[in-house]
């Protein structure tokens, strides 16, 4: 039976949620795999300061002992170089920059880069990346990712030593800046970005499971996508901006942003890699190249993947995942 060894692997961009939702989602990461997860800070209310991010670290700690929860806030104008070093010092390692009504729970992110720029000088000198949505709301949907691309080259030369990741990116031309950027410019991609188009969220009958933002984008975004992972470009690491919600925001006349693929991402990825003969490049997309743009020591351990049919449920405590009630040819092997 075809199986593959890697490293404990780590997702540099998930939603948790909060309460009793925020410790079935955390159980759910740590069963699915993962070693350490990004958590991104859209709760409501949203991340903003070191007591606020140690209760929800603790939190995820407590609900899922062998998950790494690794810690980001939500940026705001009114930060000042005292809280940005209390975040750090609480344990934040990223600043999470959500342009004004973007996606889930950004109605109150940035609508003036430069009303930030205080911030972002503090983060960059308390050594903390900026994650960005790159997205400009303003812009038609599919040109938002576009649109928004000429404030990366902006803050780059206004912060030449600050990190920055380009969360999810979704297009050739996100991409693209990507390359073009500084060795301090990286980019995380998603599992649905990397395996699925537009003409899946809506060619047929609409899919609301598929329906997130940044939006799936074309065969020709996707195909950028696909083909800078396989390269091997240590600069894109995955980060699968899991994002459940619960069933009746998903299915109902509001659809919510946000696709739930915790449970599915590690077997989908294996058969994204072997389909192409690359598997031999799956350990350093998940388990190394985010862990070394951040700065953070590799994990010790191993899973292990192997190609066994598994069915993955239709439901996750009233969360439909990516791929609900079908059958994907690998699946993690229990330990
Ligand atoms: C995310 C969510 O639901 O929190 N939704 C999404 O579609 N990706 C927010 C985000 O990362 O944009
Ligand atoms: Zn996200």
């Amino acid at each position: 039976m075809p199986s593959l060894l890697i490293r404990r692997p780590d997702d540099f961009h998930v939603h948790l949620r909060q309460g009793a939702a925020c410790s079935e989602y955390a159980r759910d990461a740590a069963r699915a795999g993962w070693a350490r997860v990004l958590v991104m800070p859209n709760t409501v209310p949203p991340v903003i300061d070191a007591n606020g991010l140690k209760n929800y670290q603790r939190a995820i700690e407590t609900a899922a002992p062998g998950l790494k929860p690794l810690m980001t806030f939500q940026i705001l104008p009114s930060h000042t170089e005292e809280d940005i070093r209390q975040l750090k010092q609480a344990g934040a390692i990223a600043g999470k920059l959500y342009p004004d009504g973007s996606t889930t729970n950004a109605e109150t992110g940035i609508r003036d880069l430069k009303a930030i720029y205080p911030v972002l000088q503090a983060m960059q000198q308390h050594g903390l990346v900026l994650c960005i949505h790159g997205e400009d709301p303003a812009a038609p949907l599919m040109e938002r990712e576009a649109r928004f691309l000429k404030h990366l080259k902006s803050l780059q030369t206004a912060f030449p030593d600050l990190k920055i990741v380009l969360e999810h990116v979704s297009s050739q031309k996100g991409v693209q800046a990507v390359l073009e950027s500084s060795p301090r410019v990286a980019a995380t991609i998603t599992l649905h970005h990397l395996l699925f188009t537009s003409d899946d969220l809506a060619g047929g009958l609409l899919h609301p499971h598929l329906f997130c933002k940044p939006i799936l984008k074309s065969p020709s975004d996707r195909k950028a996508i696909q083909e800078v992972v396989l390269s091997g470009n240590p600069k894109f690491f995955f980060g699968s901006d899991s994002a459940p919600h619960p069933r009746e925001h998903k299915e109902g006349p509001q659809c919510k942003a946000g696709i739930y693929t915790m449970p599915v991402s590690l077997p989908l990825l294996a058969q994204f890699f072997e389909e192409r003969g690359a598997l031999n490049i799956m350990e350093a997309f998940v388990s190394q190249f985010g862990s070394n743009f951040y700065g953070l020591p590799l994990n010790s351990g191993t899973i292990k993947l192997e190609k066994e049919p598994f069915t993955v449920s239709k439901l996750y405590h009233n969360t439909v995942p990516l791929m609900a009630g079908e059958r994907l040819p690998w699946r993690l092997a229990s330990s």
